[in-house]
């Protein structure tokens, strides 16, 4: 063991002084260069420990893990990067370790067959297809009769009955389908059986950009359905004119309601910086009344030149948002860049931090920045690394998982994961993987019958589902 410190630190030595590191350098090209001799090219350990093995010498945080790559760990032969490295790229790589040995973690969980008994750690749980189609599902809900509405994100509102009988709503609004664009969320008002409203947020094409492309926004209406069509369509919010510039990314939106509000969210578009900034709408959570008009006591109703209907900023695309059914707290998912997903209790006229905080890097594994954490910036209640891309989510409230109730179920995207967290004083004791490999999970509801329901999709063959989750007995 002594022997092999030595020579590393001998090699490392020799190694680190001749390595330069540009600020934007990928994080596998610093890997490669400066850590896979002594780490192995897969993280998987050579001459020194792997990395992968969640075995540290230190109590295996961030932060120990930051410590340790930039002052080393000189009498087992890990050498300091502090001088060869910047903070962020260290940031990078630390991102970097948590992702591979995530991925081979969780390689290893088993998909369920759909109609077959599969067990979590709680319930054994059946599944069966509620409904299947082509296209994007992209959100669904219950009327109180026990319908099933649900949106498909190429633009149309569909209504499956409880026997079955699907209908396609006639006459919902135009909507721009393009990149991360289309028909989003649909949510019945709570007061559903009085007022008939259902609320939609979609993207909508308003015009050219200077360069001569088209450019859009979060829209959101509400209206009612009669006789199969939507009518009485009332817009509730759309940002003016002069912020329009989504070139179709990053739209949000989801939608929650407590009593006389509804929030809604709206991704940065793509413009991560305006995140930070109370004039335009995009990378915040909003509040409205329902019927569209604004409440005086916004955060920054009086804060001239700002878009009155914040709640939140800092928020880079958020596509969960529910109401705890106790507490009344808002909470919301919020996708990461490369790492740092976020789940965020929303509290008004809070800065949440992007893009001047983040878990996470950029796509190609350049920095963002260093810091997780800032004076006067939330961190968020979890975090997950790598992204799982988090998306909708539900508090479960049924009848038939007697162990999971209250427990917050998220669905994945990317990772095609959905997640049982409990939480206990705001903070997340427990995040199960309840089943992993199905689809990409967009959304998650509670069905009246007490079982779960979720929406699973195949980007390859474009095929969307709606499972049903119950508890064997
Ligand atoms: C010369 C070989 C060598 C190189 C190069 C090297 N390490 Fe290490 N590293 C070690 C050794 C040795 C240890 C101590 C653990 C062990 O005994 O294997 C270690 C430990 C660590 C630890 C664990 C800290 C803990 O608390 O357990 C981390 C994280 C780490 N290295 C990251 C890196 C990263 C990132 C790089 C590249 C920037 C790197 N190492 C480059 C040899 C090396």
């Amino acid at each position: 063991m002594k022997m092999m410190n030595y020579l590393a630190s001998i090699f490392v030595a020799a190694n680190a002084m001749t390595t330069a590191v540009s600020a934007n350098e990928k994080v596998e090209q610093v890997f490669k260069n400066n850590c896979a001799s002594c780490h192995g090219a897969q993280l998987q350990g050579a001459m020194a420990s792997s990395l992968l093995d969640n075995q540290w010498i230190s109590d295996g945080s961030d932060d120990a893990l930051t410590k340790a790559i930039t002052h080393g760990i000189l009498d087992r032969g890990m050498p300091a990067f502090g001088h060869a490295l910047t903070e962020e790229t260290i940031r990078t790589l630390i991102v970097y370790i948590r992702e591979t040995s995530y991925n081979v973690d969780t390689a290893k969980i088993q998909t369920p067959t759909l109609s077959k008994q599969f067990k979590t750690n709680l319930h054994n749980v059946n599944t069966r297809e509620v409904l299947s189609t082509s296209g994007i599902i992209w959100a669904m809900d219950f009327l109180p009769d026990g319908s099933l509405l649900y949106t498909l994100r190429e633009g149309e509102l569909w209504l499956q009955s409880p026997e079955g009988k699907r209908i396609k709503i006639a006459d919902t609004p135009e909507v721009w389908h393009r990149g991360q664009g289309g028909l989003l969320d649909v949510l019945p008002d709570p007061d559903y059986e009085k007022n008939g409203w259902i609320y939609l947020s979609y993207s909508k094409k308003t015009g050219q950009n200077a360069s001569g492309k088209d450019i859009g926004i979060t829209a959101v209406v509400r209206g009612r359905i009669k006789e199969g069509k939507w009518t009485e369509q009332q817009t509730l919010f759309e940002a003016p004119k002069h912020t329009h510039k989504n070139r179709g990314w990053h739209f949000g939106s989801r939608f929650a309601i407590d009593g006389p509000y509804l929030f809604f969210t709206n991704g940065d578009e793509g413009h991560q910086d305006d995140a930070q900034s109370l004039k335009t709408q995009n990378g915040k959570v909003h509040r409205i009344y329902k019927d569209g008009r604004i409440p005086k006591d916004n955060p920054f109703y009086t804060q001239k030149d700002s878009i009155k209907t914040i709640w939140t900023y800092g928020n880079r695309n958020p596509q969960g948002l529910v109401i705890h059914p106790q507490t009344r707290q808002v909470w919301s998912t919020e996708h990461g860049p490369r790492g740092g997903d976020e789940l965020n209790l929303i509290t008004k006229g809070v800065n949440y931090g992007w893009p001047k905080v983040t878990y996470g890097m950029n796509y190609d594994g350049s920095p963002i920045t260093q810091h997780t954490d800032l004076p006067g910036m939330q961190l968020p209640v979890h975090q997950w690394t790598p992204s799982i891309a988090v998306a909708g989510m539900n508090f479960y409230t049924g009848k038939q998982f007697k162990n999971w109730q209250g427990d917050l179920f998220v669905g994945s995207l990317a990772k095609k994961q959905l997640h049982r967290l409990r939480i206990k004083n705001n903070r997340v004791i427990e995040d199960e993987i309840i089943l992993k490999g199905l689809g990409r999970i967009r959304d998650v509801v509670t069905a009246p019958s007490g079982e779960l329901f979720i929406t699973i999709n195949d980007r390859k063959s474009n095929q969307s589902k709606v499972v049903a989750l119950s508890a064997v007995k």
